[in-house]
């Protein structure tokens, strides 16, 4: 067989019913339940998302729930909100001022825990600095900080005046937080002097400086003190916020802005087929309206609930599920800082045990790290609190999925596996864990609202497991607006290949159950620990070390990341092939892009598989990184015999 690994999921045939108790106090009790839900959302999505938006606070209700304007799509228009007032002020007016919002664990230093009351005060006196340094109603601010309340604070409080935040995550290099400044023209910048990760220091304030050196329209630099190091700072660019916040004049409340519901939200930069990262935008009503509704059913979530997510904010899961989600529903939301590994393997288990946590997400790649750790670790702390687990980022193969199962839920908590993207806004396919039946592996069915269908090539659907694109044929109110400042990119990627129709670029298959198997990505998106890299980016970065003539890099499989990175290398004439450039050339790509970009593997060159036409055929490079040997037709080489040597140097 060609794939061992798509086969081995398709035939997993093991399936884990919801717990009868966990079922009897769910949102949704049963499949029954759920189909008729699903048939009523279907059936009349508008009504169905028109009545979840009741909900909500408005300023001003809607004129239209959807209107799609040339295939840019509408939301609520006519509707005034404020997606800070729905997420705190709401809260702290129906009885919830003194329930825990946000809880910090952190790497270094003592636990904070701010009450809806404490959330609302920081937010307000952090959006009139904001104010006060000149940020209005659609500037937007970049915020590059570490896992510290700080960074949720940030969020809220551009969302109260109505700025654009864009976070970039800590853990990127000077490089791509300048690209990402210079695509979004942020005005200003929240930072801090460091980040802490492994026990040392990451210097967020020094990339910030070097990538402010070509970013003209970022004036100004608010810094939040984190480390304790001793960094430089340029005024009046320059502000400390512990400064700025001492500040008299700064008051405790700041009355919300009334937004129209299609003004932009956020921007995050995420990876495509082309270099540079695109500027995924969302707006106000439709997407916190989205992550409402998922949170609440997917994560069956209940008042006594706390909830942990180990994402970091500057990905869309944290946005979604550490902060809009949960908050706007009122709930107990937990953010660490660190690492899965640091201080032990039992950083996650702790947090759980301290905290008492029920409702736990987290990483496919996590779980793989953890469990290779063994289960002493795990058992060694009381997860009794548990209920609930749920998985992200990347397919979660069935082995991963059974010790998740068995020795963090002790076969007592539903596992949702819940596949959804940055463009997505919020989770698409997922069971619902009172009522659906998991198979390992699979994301299981859509979510209310969604209408996911798998096509051919040629547009038709696609048979009962029969793999094909995976798209997504209703708009819902989560969906991306536009690519920032690219309304032709978002067209043509995202609906140019079927007209009309969302293009995930993934490529998945539909059971007999009607369960969906997501089986990774169509394009040349690479999946590293669940992070998504272009191999464009990390080319472009190979290239632009001056020893580098020429790079192609592909996924293969790896046994903890899920997929991990090959770069094959063409040296200009006169560079040496030296184990020495390798890592020099590894470290390059960590210093341009970050380290989660870093190639494991670096094959040095002389000839690429081209076509005549001087296209990289990188299905042949992925079979000699992957060493299936299964090549395809290669006729079509400039040189056939290219392939062969390649295979021969295959880096182990
Ligand atoms: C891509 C989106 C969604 C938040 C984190 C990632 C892959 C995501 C799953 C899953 C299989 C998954 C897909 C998708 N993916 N979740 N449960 N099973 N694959 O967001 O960085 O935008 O990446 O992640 O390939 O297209 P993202």
């Amino acid at each position: 067989m060609p794939d061992d690994h798509v086969t081995s999921i398709l035939t997993e045939n093991r399936v884990f019913n919801p717990p009868e108790g966990f079922s009897r106090n769910a949102h949704v009790k049963s499949m029954q339940d759920y189909e008729n839900e699903y048939r009523h959302s279907i059936e009349n999505p508008e009504g169905y998302w028109a009545s979840k938006a009741e909900d909500l606070h408005w300023f001003r209700k809607w004129d239209s729930v959807l209107r799609n304007d040339c295939g840019f799509f509408k939301w609520f228009e006519g509707g005034k909100i404020n997606v800070s007032y729905n997420c705190l002020d709401r809260h702290f007016n129906n009885g919830k001022k003194d329930k825990i919002a946000l809880i910090f664990e952190p790497e270094y230093g003592i636990e904070k825990k701010y009450t809806y009351a404490q959330l609302l005060k920081e937010v307000c006196r952090l959006a009139n600095a904001l104010k006060k340094q000149g940020i209005r109603k659609g500037d937007v601010v970049e915020i590059y900080l570490p896992m510290i309340p700080e960074l949720a604070i940030s969020l809220l409080a551009c969302a109260r005046i109505g700025a654009v935040h864009s976070v970039v995550f800590g853990g990127f290099s000077a490089d791509a937080l300048r690209d990402r400044i210079q695509d979004s023209e942020a005005k200003l910048l929240i930072t801090a002097d460091g980040s802490f990760r492994n026990g040392r220091v990451y210097p967020l304030k020094e990339n910030a400086d070097v990538a402010l050196l070509e970013c003209p329209t970022t004036q100004k630099v608010i810094v939040v003190k984190r480390t304790e190091k001793s960094i430089p700072m340029y005024p009046p660019r320059d502000m400390w916020l512990h400064e700025m916040l001492a500040d008299s004049s700064i008051e405790d409340y700041c009355e919300p802005e009334q937004l129209n519901s299609e003004d932009s939200l956020f921007i995050l930069y995420t990876s495509g087929t082309t270099g540079k990262p695109k500027g995924v935008l969302h707006t106000q009503a439709g997407y916190l309206l989205y992550a409402a509704e998922t949170f609440k059913y997917i994560f069956d979530i209940k008042d006594s609930d706390i909830y942990f997510c180990t994402a970091d904010i500057g990905w869309i899961t944290g946005h979604s599920y550490i902060v809009y989600g949960p908050l706007a529903n009122g709930a107990t939301t937990l953010m660490y800082e660190g690492s899965p590994t640091f201080p032990a393997a039992d950083r996650f288990w702790r947090v759980i045990e301290k905290h008492k946590v029920s409702v736990f997400y987290t990483a496919p790649t996590a779980i793989r790290a953890l469990a290779k750790e063994g289960e002493e670790l795990p058992n060694g702390c009381n997860m009794s609190s548990l209920r609930l687990l749920g998985s992200v980022g990347e397919p979660i193969n069935p082995e991963a999925w059974m010790w998740y199962y068995r020795v963090i839920g002790k076969e007592k908590c539903p596992i949702v596996d819940t596949w959804w993207q940055t463009e997505t806004g919020g989770i698409m396919i997922s069971p619902f864990p009172g009522a659906t039946p998991l198979k390992p592996g699979s994301a299981t069915r859509p979510f209310f609202g969604i209408d996911p269908v798998i096509l051919k090539e040629d547009g038709k659907e696609a048979g009962i497991n029969e793999g094909g694109y995976l798209v997504i044929r209703k708009p819902w109110p989560g969906m991306l607006r536009t690519v920032w400042k690219a309304p032709e990119k978002y067209i043509e990627k995202y609906y140019g290949q079927f007209p009309g129709l969302y293009l995930a670029g993934d490529n998945a298959k539909k059971d007999e159950n009607g369960y969906f198997w997501i089986m990774g990505r169509t394009d040349d998106v690479i999946k590293v620990s669940g992070h998504r890299i272009g191999s464009a980016e990390v080319e472009s970065s190979l290239v632009s070390h001056p020893a580098v003539a020429e790079a192609a890099c592909v996924p293969y499989p790896h046994d903890i990341k899920g997929q991990a990175i090959y770069a094959f290398v063409m040296l200009k004439k006169g560079s040496q092939k030296t184990e020495q450039l390798k890592r020099e050339l590894s470290q390059h790509v960590g210093n341009k892009v970050g380290p989660i970009a870093k190639p494991d593997k670096i094959q040095f060159v002389d000839d690429l598989p081209k076509t005549r036409s001087g296209k990289i055929m990188r299905r042949i490079l992925k079979a000699i990184a992957e060493n299936t040997k299964e090549y395809g037709n290669v006729s079509t080489l400039a040189d056939p015999t290219v392939v062969e040597k390649l295979a021969a140097e295959r880096v182990q």
